[in-house]
């Protein structure tokens, strides 16, 4: 085959390559795709596409579309990739996992390096406990990385690197655990490299995630980014399930909990944000094996108030000691009085009766920008059962429908505030949130565009549209939005910031588009024209 394939072909194609693999490919991808069908098409001897794609709708293998879709991913990677993470790791993860081995009567520190590409991130996390635990050896940590490319698995075993690698890894750790073994190429030294395993796993395989269980860390870094916001969270789901109680959870900074798996807990820590499972068992829910990959999705509002380790709990005193000048915060941290965490949440209106219905919205909404979503769709409930009209709780409904996948119904609530207000700018952008969610990304970056121009001081429009247009490939225009989030912030309000981002903070904004800035400017044009 020369050129590209049709678009029906380019159709079907792309379908199966995202149920596969949950990676998408938006219409101005078709080229790339064509691309990598040529490939193997030239490497299978076939001439028509059509028998091309015999071979990947038969629907009876796998393997085609396997090989295809290593053909697509992005492998970008290096060793320490995002600082801040490994200053986490290092200053507050790796203490507060030895303590709680120390009390546990644990020996091993389990990591898993989920869609590992070539095998950098597990062998950082092998270095970073390597320096910071003397004498450590496979009896005391367990590295495992996966990743559905195959070349890529075997790249990581083999533990050679190039320069591209090792962008702003410091001589003394190269020194330490690299040794050259030919003019340019490294390779990891055995005292880390026998502590980490390679193997192929696809993160929507139901039955190997589920084989994926107890891990004290578990890194999903730049993958979800690729997948449509349904896969993302029943991959969250998934990862969540993997980590034992008190386990942690490293996303890539564009990637965040889409409002979803509300019982890991976001922390700021080291300027950074990770994710911990709760580590009380009564408000962890059960690994109940019927809870399918995709059936995660009906269990996306159920989420919890858990309260943070205690201050005087063993873990976290000597977490938090090893971590200067109060540099962890714990997210959420809703304002006002805790949300109680058992039976007693289920209040009733009658529970309410001293409390106004202002107040009620406005803790609803205070819920929802901490991401408690159980507690705030039942107050947005109750206000909007006596006041249909309210346009702060419509729109709040609007929001927690749309990070539980129920487009439909977030519709109805925006197109309701919008009949009544033309010109709502939140109500814009949770539409285009809803349309982002459904892969109709030319629609939500029309809405971001309205919603910015019916008011230019909106940084989370700006702050969404710019981590659109980068899912779209358009990089200036990504930039330029990342710019002006920033030159807005400092005038927008503060609960409308968190309220919209998904509980970002303006200080955590800031920090992700400066670096996204930072990094657009380092990373090259990637095939997907996606920063990987
Ligand atoms: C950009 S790399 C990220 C590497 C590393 N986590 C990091 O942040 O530096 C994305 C990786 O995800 C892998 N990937 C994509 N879809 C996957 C899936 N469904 N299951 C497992 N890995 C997948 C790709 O093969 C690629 O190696």
């Amino acid at each position: 085959m020369s050129g590209l394939l049709s678009q029906v072909d380019f159709g079907v194609i792309r379908r199966r390559v995202r149920e596969f693999s949950g990676l998408t490919f938006e219409d101005d991808k078709c080229s790339a795709v064509s691309k990598a069908v040529c490939a193997r098409m030239d490497e299978l001897g076939l001439e028509a596409p059509d028998d091309y794609l015999k071979l990947v709708d038969a629907g009876a293998s796998t393997e085609e579309i396997a090989a295809l879709t290593a053909r697509l991913t992005i492998g970008e990677t290096y060793f320490f990739r995002n600082k801040n993470h490994w200053r986490a790791f290092d200053e507050y993860v790796v203490p507060t996992i030895l303590e709680h081995n120390r009390s546990n009567g644990r020996r091993r520190v389990r990591v898993w390096s989920a869609a590992c590409s070539t095998g950098e991130e597990a062998y950082t996390a092998g270095i970073a406990l390597r320096e910071r635990v003397a004498g450590l050896d496979g009896e005391g940590v367990e590295i495992i990385g996966t990743d559905i490319n195959p070349e890529s698995v075997a790249k990581a075993r083999t533990a050679v690197y190039t320069a591209n690698s090792f962008r702003g890894v410091p001589d003394g750790i190269r020194q330490r655990h690299f040794e050259e073994v030919a003019p340019q190429r490294y390779r990891v030294k055995d005292g880390v490299r026998s502590l980490a395993t390679f193997r192929l796993l696809n993160l929507l395989a139901e039955g190997e995630m589920a084989s994926m269980r107890g891990f004290d860390v578990v890194f999903c870094r730049n993958v979800l980014i690729y997948f449509d916001k349904r896969t993302a969270r029943a991959v969250l789901g998934s990862l969540r399930r993997s980590l034992r109680p008190g386990g942690f959870l490293f996303l890539g900074h564009a990637e965040n909990l889409h409002g979803t798996a509300s019982e890991l807990q976001c922390r700021e820590v080291c300027g950074t944000f990770i994710y911990m499972r709760a580590s009380d068992e009564s408000a962890g829910r059960h690994d109940d094996p019927s809870e399918t990959l995709l059936g995660e999705d009906e269990n996306a509002s159920r989420g919890r108030y858990v309260q943070p380790a205690s201050p005087g709990s063993d873990s976290a005193a000597a977490a938090t000691a090893r971590v200067s000048g109060g540099d962890i915060i714990d997210i959420p941290s809703p304002a006002g009085p805790p949300v109680p965490n058992d039976a007693s949440s289920t209040a009733s209106a009658t529970d309410h009766e001293a409390e106004s219905l202002d107040r009620l919205g406005a803790r609803a909404i205070e819920c929802l920008c901490s991401g408690l979503n159980v507690d705030a769709r039942k107050w947005l409930e109750e206000v909007l059962a006596q006041r249909p009209d309210d346009v702060t709780c419509r729109l709040g409904m609007a929001l927690l429908l749309a990070g539980c996948g129920d487009s439909d119904a977030a519709l109805h609530y925006c197109n309701s505030v919008l009949q009544d207000d033309p010109l709502s700018a939140e109500a814009r952008c949770v539409t285009a949130l809803v349309h982002e969610g459904l892969g109709s990304y030319e629609v939500a970056r029309r809405e971001l565009e309205k919603a910015i121009y019916l008011d230019s001081r909106f940084s989370v429009a700006y702050f969404r549209l710019a981590l659109l247009h980068e899912r779209m490939g358009s990089r200036e225009a990504g930039d330029r939005a990342l710019r002006s989030a920033i030159a807005t912030l400092g005038d927008d309000d503060d609960q409308r910031v968190r309220l919209y981002s998904g509980g970002y903070g303006k200080e955590a904004i800031e920090q992700i588009c400066q670096r996204r800035l930072g990094e657009l400017a380092l990373t090259a044009p990637s095939p997907q024209g996606r920063g990987g």
